[in-house]
């Protein structure tokens, strides 16, 4: 017997997206249930550390919102919608006092005032933070509020299904990864909150079954856009060693509080690459820095580059930056002593799927999304702290906007014939799982890795595209091993995003950001467009991928009015 869920209004994904807008629903009077596949209180969000934008000028009175998204949209290389970006820069100050009112502990100036400091590309400090555990602390302070309304959660359950009628959602369909009992909800509206898709590489700042794209596939799966997937960010610094952690992210709080990078011959490489910023340039330059020093044989006996900050004075390093301490501690490295090594790790995905600027509704009717799942803000590099701006701005709006909806649209029924279509699904897919399949998401990660890494060309995104399809036929073997249904499901929807983020980087001709194409070594205005993926079904109904481009809009004049002039002598080429 299927158990049955009804809401309102479902939210899936219990980080700081989802549980924002599931706090707004519930304030707005609407029935929501939250569904996460992690245990509550302990989604992605909870390792995003060093802090959290807004323009408050406490520490810089100049800030404004204006110059922050200015900078959003300059350093996003013009690809960001400035809709949204104005938007998110706006409305951050207000998610601050929110936070501060629902007991945030921000660590606090002399005066008292929120303290703030600088990430990479910053004109003023504007990162307001908790240690370097923000993320941590974010959660918690939402998750207090979500238990005060008693809202539901159904936590360690996977969706693998939406239900749909036409092009309007009307619920899900999952069951509990404990014991894979299936399950129905029903609902008036869904709103996805499921984060990236970074794991498909090799290399990356997630956890193992975290980031797996599966928000994107949901939605490709009922015929909702995305957009910009070729724009992946590569964080400067992940860890390179012992093996089983490389990726883990080290945050860029290092370099904000004075930590400097160095190649094998101790020479503080960022004076070739943005000699005035040095290494609070920006990601995408920092990241492609170290990396050619990686590839030109610069860098260190694990393949990294070193990254120090012992010259600050101890107190202030373990006062600032413990979890680092502690991490680095762990493996045998005292940083307050000596220098870790690092390496470029994938750490965030910038495209998604297309939201709608203002409502963050998608092109499929009921269905919403908020936060790393949705494509806009960031353009082609993200800058550092504006994800968790992002999601509790994002996540009420969403809320908003999916609560009107609903009180629009009455009811629409699930129908028997759609659950057995998603239990057919999921009984196919539980007869391919196994550990076979875990052994090919191994190869995924390593295909899409060196087919569209830090830097890419036409022929390793080719390449990498042939053996994604060989992966594909692979994947539609049965297994011998254990059933692990779960796994089964992650690979269909890392396929299906690792080929829409290769079909994206061959169709982009140029270098921008964080897509770097050794074939198209310079930026080409002509570019300055998004890339639109459309699903569509083929004769034989098997879901394809359809690409075209759309122009971004214009900046507002105040947007305009506070661009940044200052021309950097930006270098740092490719390495073949
Ligand atoms: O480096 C960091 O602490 C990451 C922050 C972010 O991605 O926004």
């Amino acid at each position: 017997m299927r158990q049955r869920y009804t809401s309102d209004v479902l939210v899936i994904g219990t980080g700081g997206a989802g549980l924002r807008a599931a706090i707004e629903l519930h304030d707005q009077g609407l029935k929501v249930l939250l569904v996460g596949k992690r245990p509550k209180a302990d989604a992605h969000t909870v390792l995003a550390a060093g802090g959290i934008n807004a323009a408050l000028a406490t520490v810089d009175p100049e800030d404004t919102w204006a110059i922050h998204a200015a900078d959003t949209l300059q350093e996003g290389r013009m690809l960001g919608d400035p809709r949204m970006v104005e938007l998110l820069c706006q409305q951050a100050p207000q998610v601050i006092a929110e936070l501060e009112a629902w007991g945030m502990p921000f660590a606090r100036t002399s005066t008292g005032l929120i303290d703030q400091r600088y990430f990479g590309a910053h004109r003023y400090r504007r990162t307001s933070f908790v240690g370097d555990y923000t993320g941590l602390e974010i959660i918690n302070a939402l998750m207090r509020e979500v238990e005060h309304r008693q809202i539901p959660i159904l936590e360690r359950a996977y969706i693998s299904d939406l239900l749909h009628t036409g092009n309007r959602v009307n619920g899900a369909y999952g069951f509990w990864l404990a014991d894979q009992r299936q399950f129905v909800i029903e609902s008036n509206a869904v709103i996805l909150a499921t984060g990236g898709h970074i794991h498909i590489y090799q290399r990356s700042s997630s956890r193992r079954r975290e980031n797996t794209g599966d928000g994107m596939a949901l939605g490709l799966q009922v015929g909702a856009h995305l957009a910009d997937m070729e724009l992946v960010q590569f964080h400067p610094s992940g860890m390179i060693f012992p093996h089983e952690l490389a990726g883990t992210l080290v945050t860029e709080a290092v370099r904000g509080e004075g930590g400097r990078l160095y190649n094998r011959h101790g020479e503080r490489f960022m004076q070739r690459y943005d000699a005035e910023r040095m290494e609070l340039s920006t990601r995408d330059r920092v990241a492609l820095a170290n990396y050619t020093e990686i590839m030109a044989g610069r860098g260190s006996e694990h393949g990294g580059v070193w990254l120090d900050i012992s010259h600050m004075p101890a107190n202030l390093i373990r006062e600032r930056l413990p979890r680092m301490v502690e991490q680095f501690q762990a493996v045998g490295v005292d940083i307050t002593r000596e220098a870790m090594q690092i390496a470029p790790t994938a750490h965030y995905s910038m495209g998604g799927l297309k939201v709608d600027p203002f409502s963050h509704a998608t092109n499929v009717a009921g269905l919403y999304a908020a936060g790393e799942v949705t494509a806009g803000v960031h353009g082609a590099n993200r800058l550092g702290g504006n994800s968790l701006a992002e999601i509790l701005v994002f996540g009420r709006i969403a809320a908003q906007h999916a609560a009107e909806y609903v009180r629009q649209h009455s009811e629409q029924p699930v129908q028997a014939a759609q659950i057995e279509q998603a239990a057919e699904r999921l009984a196919w897919a539980s007869q391919q799982a196994g550990d076979f399949h875990r052994s090919l998401i191994d190869q995924l990660q390593q295909v899409v890795w060196h087919g569209a890494g830090v830097v890419r060309n036409e022929q390793t995104i080719e390449a990498s595209l042939d053996q994604l399809h060989t992966l594909r036929s692979q994947a539609q073997q049965r297994s011998l091993g254990a059933a692990d249904l779960a796994a089964s499901l992650d690979l269909q929807s890392m396929l299906l995003t690792a080929e829409a983020t290769m079909l994206a980087a061959l169709m982009r001709p140029e270098s921008r950001g964080a897509h770097q194409r050794s074939d198209f070594p310079a930026t080409d205005p002509l570019w300055q467009r998004t890339i639109v993926i459309k699903p569509y079904r083929d004769q034989t109904e098997q879901l394809r991928l359809q690409l075209d481009t759309e122009l971004i809009p214009t900046a507002s004049e105040a947007v305009q009015a506070a661009f940044s002039q200052q021309e950097y002598s930006v270098a740092g080429r490719l390495v073949e």
